[in-house]
């Protein structure tokens, strides 16, 4: 059971697709959150094609937070995914709403661990890194933090801030238990060998480009909720990578630990 969270530093590398395509194909019941601080829910607008109304989950939980029943709403403001076992906690509905969700981070980090420890995964959206009203609480708390990025020169210019501030963090403890690049794009134009090279960073794994494939999820199609079979295929294999990582982590921590 983990909290895994996906975020970019730089332009549009994919998360909110990857991170919806995660969800859809986990293999055990899970909790996709949108925490990504610019607002106007991407989910509910592209994959959903705008024709699910917005349920103001982030308002209620707010509420619910300085109220004390956090645990009790939760559960009911998630919304229905396309597949049994799969949710969608919507983010919120503007940046200026985000900025109050500064005081909903942490408690909903408790909250998002319980459900974890009921066999529920977590997902979590946490947009770019560094805007202002971002998730941090949700990011230190991860198993597992992705940095999704393209791989070509702007692109790993700006991660690589990043992946050198979290590869830090995460082994004195002050961050995510671990941090690894989800790259989008392989060969457009480095491999993946040469992006952990500049990084100085660990590829997870790949998603090969396939704008097809991705549109079915960042922007929704009538009548098919399903990307192609090789969109498909590269999300089988990012569960398979993160699922190894994650137990890697945990037994890192509890060997630390003890
Ligand atoms: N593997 C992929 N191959 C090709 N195109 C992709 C891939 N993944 C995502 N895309 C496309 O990239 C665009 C941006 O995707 P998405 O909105 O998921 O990015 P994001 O990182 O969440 O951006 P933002 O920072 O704006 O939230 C979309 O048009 C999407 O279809
Ligand atoms: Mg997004």
């Amino acid at each position: 059971m983990a909290l895994v969270v996906l975020a970019s530093a730089s332009g549009a590398p994919g998360v909110t697709t990857t991170a919806l395509g995660l969800a859809l194909r986990w293999p055990r019941p899970v909790v996709l959150v949108d925490a990504d601080p610019v607002g106007g829910s991407a989910v509910l607008a592209g994959f959903f094609r705008g024709q699910v109304p917005h349920n103001d989950a982030m308002v209620q939980l707010v509420l619910a937070g300085r109220a004390g029943e956090l645990a009790e709403v939760l559960p009911t403001v998630l919304m229905p995914l396309p597949d049994p076992d799969a949710v969608l906690l919507p983010g919120p509905r503007s940046h200026a709403q985000a900025a109050s969700m500064n005081e909903l981070w942490p408690g909903l980090v408790d909250e998002l661990r319980s459900l974890d420890r009921n066999g529920q995964d977590v997902l979590v959206d946490a947009g770019r890194l560094g805007m202002q009203h971002s998730p941090t609480s949700l990011v230190l708390a991860a198993d597992l933090l992705l940095l999704v990025c393209h791989s070509d020169l702007p692109a790993l210019a700006a991660a690589r801030q990043w992946a050198e501030r979290w590869s830090t963090a995460s082994t004195d403890g002050l961050g995510p238990s671990a941090v690894a690049v989800l790259l989008v794009g392989e060969g457009r134009p480095y491999r993946a060998q040469e992006v952990a090279k500049v990084l100085g960073a660990s590829v997870l794994e790949t998603m090969r480009w396939d704008p097809d494939g991705a549109a079915m999820f960042s922007r929704g199609e009538p009548g098919s909720r399903r990307a192609g079979p090789t969109f498909w295929r590269d999300l089988g294999a990012v569960v398979a990578a993160i699922d190894t990582r994650v137990a890697q982590a945990r037994c890192t921590n509890a060997g630390v630990a003890s």
